[in-house]
């Protein structure tokens, strides 16, 4: 019996889906705990992929209960396409359960996403204008709206008229465009909350409760420590907390009754959307990573922007997660690219800066400073153990966990559940496998 949290230590899309499928195996519920349908993660499973955007990513395991706990936010069309699309795909959904306390995006939030991000101009955060930044901000004003209003059609009602009346002003004074219109919306999510009331509950009771009984409960984070409001980029960064401690938040479990918490670490680094990013490649190198690892955003299609490990950045991951062991993703990539780099510094105006600075103009301004090892050109998409790997895989999965400190505990080298060695399960409190 033990809860896990899996948190992305980059800028977002580490893996954490296939990860969370993975590890669903062994769960009998599995949590998202922040964020909304800005994330996209991918399941590969007998060759199909399948992107979930809102639902855990622990869906195709018929077994396993899958929440979306209360510190999600909700866009309650964009969840019943997602529903309907799996659905459609033969994929059951009598597991899902949706918290009553779960904020909702309204047509509004998406509206101001994108009128913000104009107004931004080249400071321009680079959402996914999926209303994101808008319902948070709505959450922690007090004026929000939630699953539990949607089944109340006045509250709910006076919730929305109440909300109009000010988002209307803005869109009117400020932006200068045309207003919502208050029966339409509300027809519509009237609409949504037939469809989705059954799947309306009170989810931290049945997680609580779920614990109590021993069962092993994941939670799923989306994004990455990077783009935590607090531990991350900001203001380049989403509006929650990805970070470990989000998830006793946006679940209703108390923090002392999550045992571990398991980082998804890429093998290079990628990021989508504006923002300072040191270990950038504009060049050739950039290009290759980006097109062997396939690294356009699976929400927005956008290409994302890629260069190689970043011990700093992940090193601040480390500390803001106190994860107890990585799972390394992607490593397969870095395959045939000849000399292989880790930034295991920057420099700003002379110094070496080994902590991952709050400053965005020194993120900003910095050189990653480089090691450069030795690569391998053997294709290890099939490697089922440590022991198989080329010697200069296991130099460069060695140096990382020095730099890093903490264990490898999981190695990811294809998007298929199998395509995995597994050192030492989460859910096991023994390693598997001591030679390394
Ligand atoms: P997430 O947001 O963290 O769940 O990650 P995304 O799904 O956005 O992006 C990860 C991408 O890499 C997806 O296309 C996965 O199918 C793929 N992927 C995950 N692990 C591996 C791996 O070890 N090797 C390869 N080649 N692809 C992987
Ligand atoms: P997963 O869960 C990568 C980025 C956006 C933008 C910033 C703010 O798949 O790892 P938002 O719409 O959240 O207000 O955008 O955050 N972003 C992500 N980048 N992966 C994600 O999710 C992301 N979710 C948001 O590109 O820079
Ligand atoms: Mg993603």
């Amino acid at each position: 019996m033990s809860i896990i949290t899996l948190v992305g230590t980059q800028w977002g899309d580490e893996g954490k889906g296939k990860l969370v499928d993975l590890l669903a195996e062994d769960a009998q519920l599995v949590v998202r705990y922040q964020g909304g349908n800005n994330a996209g993660h991918t399941v590969v499973h007998k060759g199909q992929e399948f992107i979930f955007h809102l639902i855990p990513s622990g869906i195709l395991h018929p077994g396993t209960l899958c929440i979306l706990g209360n510190g999600v936010v909700i866009d309650p069309e964009a969840l019943i396409e997602e529903m309907r699309t799996l659905t459609e795909r033969g994929v059951a959904l009598s597991n899902l359960r949706i918290s009553e306390r779960a904020h909702l995006i309204m047509p509004y939030h998406r509206l101001l996403d994108e009128l913000q991000e104009q107004a931004r101009g080249d400071k321009r955060i680079g959402t996914t204008s999926r209303g994101i930044g808008p319902v948070y901000v709505d959450k922690v004003g007090r004026c929000g709206i939630r699953m539990a209003d949607l089944l109340e059609r006045d509250s709910f009602e006076e919730l929305l008229a109440r909300n109009l009346e000010e988002k209307n002003l803005l869109f009117e004074k400020i932006y200068n465009t045309k207003q919502c219109d208050k029966d339409e919306i509300l027809s519509d999510y009237l609409g949504y909350a037939e469809e989705l009331k059954e799947y309306i509950s009170d989810v931290s009771s049945i997680i609580n409760k779920a614990y109590l009984e021993g069962d092993n409960i994941l939670f799923e984070g989306a994004q990455g420590t990077l783009l935590d409001l607090d531990e991350g980029t900001y203001p380049y960064v989403t509006s929650s907390h990805p970070i470990a401690g989000g998830a006793s938040i946006g679940t209703g479990v108390g923090p002392t009754k999550i045992d571990k918490v398991v980082g998804a670490v890429k093998a290079y680094t990628t990021r989508v959307g504006e923002g300072p990013f040191p270990i950038e490649e504009l060049g050739p190198i950039g290009q290759r990573i980006r097109e062997m690892g396939r690294e356009y955003g699976a929400t927005t299609g956008r290409p994302r922007r890629c260069g190689w490990f970043d011990a700093v950045a992940v090193r601040h991951a480390v500390q803001a997660n106190g994860l107890a062991s990585i799972a390394i993703t992607k490593l397969d990539i870095l395959g045939g690219l000849g000399k292989i780099k880790i930034c295991t510094g920057y420099r700003y105006k002379g110094n070496l800066i080994r902590d991952f600075p709050s400053s965005i103009r020194i993120i900003q301004e910095c050189q990653p400073v480089y090691e450069e090892m030795d690569g391998w050109d053997d294709d290890i998409s099939q490697t089922e153990t440590y022991d198989e790997l080329p010697d200069a895989t296991r130099r460069y999965l060695a140096r990382i966990q020095e730099l890093l400190g903490v264990r490898i505990s999981i190695i990811s080298v294809g998007s298929e559940r199998g395509q995995t060695i597994i050192l030492e399960n989460p859910w096991a409190s023994e390693k598997m496998s001591a030679e390394r």
